[in-house]
């Protein structure tokens, strides 16, 4: 039987800290109709210092899986897109195996900017429709307020924090993820990017002094080539998909500007209520917007069974993607027993009591072979 990558769970999670325009007018000099009028952005969420991308995807995971009734443990893939990881490494994807106790995941992160969950979205429906796997975790998730410049009005009033999930899962049932689009162009690399802080410029005095592990963006030409590529891409993915715009329920496109949205669906020649927009309240959450947007069009009714989605994306890079959806589930979702959310929170629970006896056996493990070392009966460098 041919197997199909069908979204069955999903969730959301943003800080509950909010800058608003007027907010950020005390920062930088900037108005709250500049904002307003050039991206539609009123406000967005941004992390407290004990919320970092894992803990953010870890919620929005949490929730997805909830959704979709799977146990972490049946998980056999878990990617986490990010431009904003914990650490380099390990991964954010490890950080995420290791508190949801998915004990046979692979994990690992993805960089393809703004574009990263289309991007994960792909790969994991590729694998699943493969036969190589059948429950898929894949999650957006980004703490962008902490590489930009709060002191460069052109950048920081854009961007906001959040993560988003879903689960993809193995089904022989029509419908899932019908077709998907992915594209790059290095040549634009230098239109989006964090200059310092990797092998070209490591971390220094003077990278920092120089404010270069600052996120830096030339905004006119990325909007030139999101006008460009989002309309293109949609009309590609659909056209693989053997489908044509006519067909088309939703459009849930990234969320960076409003005028690049109502550029597209002029261009699409789509009416607005056929693309979703909720950038007004968190800004560019980068590869967390289309996790988080597909999580409110589900909250208002925006999505219905049978209903023909495509998530579509552009990003540093340069990326853009499209995957088109044929959505599966019955909505509302089951809501989630009083029970259930009991089991599921020992779960959590026992998945960090086991990690942390992990870390204890290592580090008397460590701890003996040092020992048997002093002795003289372990080489170290064997
Ligand atoms: N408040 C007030 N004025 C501002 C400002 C702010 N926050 N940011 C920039 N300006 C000023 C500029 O200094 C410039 O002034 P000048 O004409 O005196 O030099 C003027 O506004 C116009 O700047 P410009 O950069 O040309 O504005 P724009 O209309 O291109 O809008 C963006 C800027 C960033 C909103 C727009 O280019 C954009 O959205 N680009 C795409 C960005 C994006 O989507 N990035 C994420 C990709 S995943």
């Amino acid at each position: 039987m041919t197997m199909r990558a069908h979204i069955t769970g999903w969730g959301k999670f943003v800080p509950a800290q909010v800058l608003t325009n007027d907010d950020l007018t005390q920062i930088v000099d900037t108005s709250d109709e500049w904002i307003h009028t050039r991206t539609g952005i009123a406000e967005r969420h941004i992390a407290s210092d004990d919320e970092t991308t894992s803990t953010m995807a870890l919620q929005a995971a949490r929730q997805a899986l909830g959704v979709a009734a799977l146990k972490p443990s049946h998980l056999d893939l878990i990617i986490v897109a990010t431009a904003t990881p914990d650490y380099l490494f390990p991964s954010t994807a490890c950080l995420v195996q290791d508190a949801l106790g998915a004990s046979r995941a692979a994990a690992f992160d993805l960089s393809a900017g703004c574009t990263g969950f289309v991007y994960g979205l792909s790969v994991a429906a590729d694998l699943i429709s493969s036969g190589a796997y059948e429950n898929a975790l894949i999650i957006g998730a980004e703490t962008l307020s902490r590489i930009v410049d709060w002191s460069d009005r052109a950048t920081c009033v854009l961007f906001g924090d959040g993560a988003g999930a879903v689960v993809l899962q193995a089904n022989g049932a029509e419908g899932g993820v019908l077709s998907t689009v992915l594209g790059s162009d290095g040549s634009g690399a230098n239109l989006l990017r964090l200059p310092a802080g990797g092998s070209y410029e490591p971390a220094s005095h003077h990278s920092v002094a120089e404010g270069r592990h600052y996120l830096k963006m030339r905004g006119r030409e990325v909007f030139r080539f999101a006008v460009r590529t989002l309309p293109a891409a949609t009309r590609l993915v659909l056209e693989r998909a053997g489908l044509t715009l006519a067909e088309l329920n939703l459009v849930i496109p990234h969320q960076a500007n409003q005028r690049i949205i109502e550029a597209s669906t002029r261009s699409l020649g789509l009416p607005p209520e056929a693309v979703f927009s909720n950038l007004e309240r968190y800004g560019n959450t980068s590869a967390a917007s289309i996790p988080i947007a597909l999580c409110e069009a589900i909250e208002k009714k925006r999505v219905k069974q049978n209903d023909l989605l495509v998530c579509v994306g552009f990003g540093a890079g340069l990326t853009w993607g499209a995957t088109a959806v044929r959505w599966s589930m019955p909505l509302p979702p089951q809501p989630i027993s009083p029970w259930r959310r009991i089991w599921q929170k020992l779960r959590y629970f026992y998945a960090a009591a086991r990690s942390s006896v992990r870390r204890l056996l290592r580090w008397l493990l460590a701890l003996g072979t040092n020992w048997k070392g002093s002795d003289g009966h372990t080489n170290h460098d064997k």
